[in-house]
C-alpha cells in the first residue's frame, strides 16, 4: 500500500450551533484551550449537522454560529493558534461527505446506536427525522474529521461511536484505493469533572437547570437562590448534610479554600443556607467575570469576529483542499 505522509499533529472537534453554552460545557472548552498549545487545532462549528435534527429551523442557525463562536472566544480559544470556523463556509465538506457516502454500507449506518434511540426520542415529540441527512449524521461527522486528516479528536463518551464509525470508514477507503490517505483518529478523551446542573442531574437547556456562560451577576444570583438545599435544616441553626446538598457540591467546584469550612459549618448548624449561596455566588461571579469580559468583548467587535471566522475559513480550506486533491488521486478521478 502506498504511504502518504500522515505523520501530523492534527486535531479537530467541533459543536452543532443550538444556543448559548453554559457552564456544564466550560471543562469541555477548557481542555480545547489546553490541547491548542500542543496540536495543530481546528475547531468548527457544526451548522450542516444543526441541520439533521433542526432543518425547519434554518433561519435560527446564524444566531447560534455567532453566539457558538462568542462563547469559545470567551473560554479562551485562541484564534492565534486555532483555525475557528464554520462548517458550511467550507465547501470541501459537502463533497467529502457525497464521496463517503458512495463507500459506506448502509448497515454500518443504521447500527450506530444512536441512530434509533434519537429517532425515538424525536417522535415523542412528534417531530420524524428519520430523514437520509439525519441517518447520515456519522458520516458527515467522519468526513469532517478525515477532511483534515485529524489523528485526534476530542470528544466526550457520547461521541464514541461516531470516531468508531469514521475509523472503519477510514480504513475501508484506505484499502479500498490501496493507499493510505486517511490515519485512523483516536479520540481524544479528558478526565473532566461534570458540573451537574442545578437541581443535580446533568446539566441541560432542557431542563433549565444550568448557568450561563458569560451570565450577568443578576442571572447567577437569581440561580443560586432557586437551588434546592438539605430538606433538614428549616432553622439556621439545624445540623445540615453538606454531602446531599448540591450547593455544597458547587462549592467544591469552585470554592477551593472554604469548601472545607462550610461542610463542618454546616453540620454544625453555624452558618446559614442563605449566607452559604451567598458566598457561592460571590465565587461563581469572580470565576465568570474574566469569560463574561472576554465575551462582551469580542460581542462589541463583530467585524473582529467576522475576521477570526474568515482566517479560520482560509486556513481550514488550504488543508481541506489538499486531502480531496489526494482523495480525488486515490481514486484515480
Ligand atoms: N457530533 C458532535 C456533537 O454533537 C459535533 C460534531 C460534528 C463533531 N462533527 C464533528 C465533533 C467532528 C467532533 C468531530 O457534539
Ligand atoms: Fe447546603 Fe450550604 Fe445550606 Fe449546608 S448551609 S445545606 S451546604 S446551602
Amino acid at each position: 500500500m502506498l504511504t502518504e505522509n500522515i505523520t501530523n499533529k492534527t486535531i479537530l472537534s467541533g459543536m452543532r450551533p443550538t444556543g448559548r453554552l453554559h457552564l456544564g460545557h466550560y471543562s469541555v472548552l477548557e481542555n480545547w484551550a489546553k490541547l491548542q498549545n500542543d496540536y495543530d487545532a481546528y475547531f468548527f462549528i457544526a451548522d450542516y449537522h444543526a441541520l439533521t435534527t433542526g432543518f425547519d429551523k434554518s433561519a435560527e442557525v446564524k444566531q447560534h454560529i455567532r453566539d457558538l463562536a462568542l462563547d469559545w472566544l470567551a473560554s479562551g480559544i485562541d484564534p492565534e493558534k486555532s483555525a475557528i470556523f464554520v462548517q458550511s463556509q467550507v465547501r470541501e465538506h459537502a463533497e467529502m461527505h457525497l464521496l463517503f457516502s458512495m463507500l459506506t454500507p448502509l448497515s454500518w449506518l443504521e447500527r450506530v446506536p444512536t441512530y434509533k434511540d434519537q429517532v425515538n426520542q424525536f417522535a415523542k415529540t412528534g417531530k420524524d427525522i428519520t430523514t437520509y441527512g439525519f441517518l447520515g449524521y456519522p458520516l458527515l461527522m467522519a468526513a469532517d474529521i478525515l477532511l483534515y486528516r485529524s489523528v485526534g479528536v476530542p470528544v466526550g463518551e457520547d461521541q464514541l461511536p461516531h470516531i468508531e464509525f469514521c475509523r472503519e470508514l477510514a480504513r475501508r477507503f484506505n484499502h479500498i484505493y490501496q493507499r493510505e490517505v486517511f490515519p485512523e483518529p483516536q479520540a481524544l478523551m479528558a478526565k473532566i469533572k461534570l458540573l451537574p446542573g442545578l437541581d443535580g442531574r446533568k446539566m441541560s437547556k432542557s431542563y433549565d437547570n444550568y448557568i450561563t456562560l458569560g451570565a450577568s451577576p443578576e442571572e447567577i444570583s437569581q440561580r443560586v437562590r432557586q437551588m434546592v438545599t438539605d430538606p433538614a435544616r428549616i432553622r439556621k441553626d439545624d445540623p445540615g448534610h453538606p454531602e446531599i446538598c448540591n450547593v455544597y457540591t458547587y462549592h467544591k467546584f469552585y470554592n477551593e479554600e472554604e469548601h472545607e469550612e462550610i461542610k463542618c459549618c454546616c453540620q454544625a448548624g453555624g452558618i446559614g443556607c442563605v449566607a452559604c449561596k451567598k458566598r457561592l455566588m460571590a465565587k461563581l461571579d469572580e470565576y465568570m467575570a474574566p469569560i463574561r469580559e472576554r465575551r462582551e468583548h469580542f460581542a462589541a467587535n463583530p467585524k473582529l469576529v467576522d475576521e477570526i471566522l474568515e482566517d479560520g475559513r482560509v486556513r481550514a480550506s488550504k488543508k481541506a483542499g489538499e486531502t480531496l486533491a489526494a482523495v480525488r488521486d486515490a481514486m484515480g478521478m
